[in-house]
């Protein structure tokens, strides 16, 4: 790395394991394809990987790769290279097998696993900084734990130098007693590392090729090895079964709610709050129990978020109030705006600033005009609706014929009565009125007060006539069973 001018960072580049089965799943999709967070466990380390700036970032896979290819293809287009693992030979064929990838690249090779979701970029900085100061050839990421069964062991000297790394399935009892594990993952000088899996073989107790093995290399190599540890062993956990997939979830929902609410969110009840890793909130935003928010959404400043509200990939503008049970997918809300209780903002819906959507009020590809109303009761798709409009309870955009989809356009300042249905294609003009309980198939103009239904008839006093043949008619019929 003396090679690189001062001024030039050192190119980085990732290699991700992830061709393992996980048969501890006991499932039918791949380990590495289990969600935490909203994004699959090998989507993490991509995203790590990614975050830095790595030149290149290679998967390898193995175990239902065309699945994996496929799921991370629809997720990080065009920015990962792929090797085949076929066979499952060891952490050190995998590596070998990922290097193909790279046959030309000069820098640091960062090596991570597929099924450890939780490693920090903080940590991975460590890790440069340690080689940097070092000068070493390898730095790994290790850990203290009290019971280090399974892992392999870092071997120290009596200095505390390191030495390798031995597998448990190989390790002596006194080896075994060391509590500081391996986690499995380095990073590596590129020229060092080529020349370590070049010499690996498989004489162990598991007959696999064995990633660790260049670590005792580097130990012997001129610049030697040295290590990180991590304080919080759950950073590089990784899931084998169910159960570490929720434990592994808790722990990052709790690194998120943690860093929102050191950032000026109120967070009510964390435990029952999950925050996707990709959201954004502003300060003074105040969320209650149980709410979700997923994906890309984007949240202002001073906003609420009642109670179980579910909102993915959507933007909530500043003082927008959401209130409980909710959901929203791919809605924009402006400032000020209130939705809910029991709304649902379906993709396209635009509510503009301070509109009301109350409960029980669905909207579709619907922009909803500055200060309008839809309170109670609604269903509104493909529509366009202006500002200062009122929407009835239980007024319906009839939108769909069974075949196509069709535009309803509301004015400025319209007030649509309770109960109407609006057939679309169909336009109602400005200012214009529509009587309760209208079904309307055709255009109305500005100003126009438009009905849709039967007149009211009156037939004065025949209330009591009416009452008295009805039971006449009953006695009737009575009478003759
Ligand atoms: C490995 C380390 C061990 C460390 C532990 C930490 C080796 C030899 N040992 O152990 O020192 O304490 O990780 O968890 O490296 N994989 C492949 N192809 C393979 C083998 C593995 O892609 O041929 C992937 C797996 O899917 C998994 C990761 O590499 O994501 C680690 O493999 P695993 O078998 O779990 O590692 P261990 O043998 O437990
Ligand atoms: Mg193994």
């Amino acid at each position: 790395m003396g090679a690189c001018p001062a001024d030039m960072p050192t190119p980085l580049a990732a290699v991700i394991l992830a061709a393992g089965q996980g048969t501890r799943m006991k499932s039918d999709r791949p380990k590495v394809l289990h969600e935490v967070a909203g994004i699959p466990l090998v989507g993490h380390p991509i995203r790590l990987a990614l975050g830095l700036g790595a030149d290149s970032t290679v998967v390898v896979v193995g175990h239902k790769a065309d699945d994996v290819k496929a799921a991370l293809d629809a997720r990080f287009p065009a920015q990962l290279r792929y090797e085949i693992q076929s066979q499952q030979l060891g952490t050190g064929h995998a590596v070998q097998e990922g290097m193909k990838s790279l046959p030309t690249f000069e820098g640091r090779v960062l090596i991570l696993y597929g099924d450890v979701p939780l490693l920090r970029e903080e940590t991975v900085k460590q890790l440069i900084t340690t080689m940097d100061e070092g000068r070493h050839a390898l730095v790994a990421v290790t850990m203290v734990l009290d019971d280090p069964t399974g892992y392999g062991r870092i071997v120290r000297d009596a200095a505390g130098k390191v030495q390798g790394v031995v597998e448990h399935k190989d390790a002596t009892p006194a080896q075994r007693e060391i509590k500081e594990g391996n986690a499995g993952i380095y990073l590596v000088d590129s020229t060092f590392l080529r020349s370590a899996l070049a010499k690996l073989d498989n004489k162990n107790a598991q007959g696999e090729y064995y990633l660790t093995d260049i670590v005792a290399a580097a130990a012997k190599d001129s610049r030697g090895a040295s290590t990180v540890i991590v304080s919080d062993p759950v950073e590089v956990m990784g899931a084998n079964d169910r159960t570490q997939l929720a434990e592994l979830a808790e722990a990052l929902r709790k690194r998120t709610n943690r860093r929102h609410m050191i950032e000026g969110v109120t967070i009510v009840d964390p435990a029952t709050t999950a925050i996707g890793p990709d959201v954004t909130i502003g300060r003074d935003t105040i969320i209650e129990a149980g709410v979700h928010l997923r994906g890309k959404t984007k949240i202002g400043s001073g906003v609420t978020i009642d109670a179980y509200t579910i909102i993915t990939d959507c933007t909530v503008a500043d003082r927008a109030q959401i209130k409980s049970h909710s959901v929203l997918d791919e809605a924009s809300v402006g400032p000020g705006a209130i939705i809910g209780p029991f709304a649902r903002l379906r993709p396209g819906a635009e509510v503009m600033d301070d509109a009301h959507v109350g409960n029980f009020v669905e909207l579709k590809k619907t922009k909803l005009g500055k200060g309008s109303k839809a309170n109670h009761l609604a269903y509104l798709g493909d529509s366009i609706i202006g500002e200062g409009a009122n929407v009835g309870a239980g007024t319906i955009t009839c939108n769909y014929d069974g075949y196509g989809k069709y535009l309803t356009v509301i004015g400025d300042g319209v007030f649509v009565g309770s109960n109407s249905t609006l057939v679309a294609p169909i336009e109602i003009g400005k200012n214009a009125y529509v009587a309760a309980g209208s079904v309307l198939t055709e255009k109305v103009g500005a100003e126009g007060l438009a009905f849709g239904r039967a007149r009211q008839v009156e037939k004065p006093g025949r209330a009591t006539p009416l009452r008295e043949e009805a039971k006449a008619k009953a006695a009737e019929l009575k009478k003759r069973k």
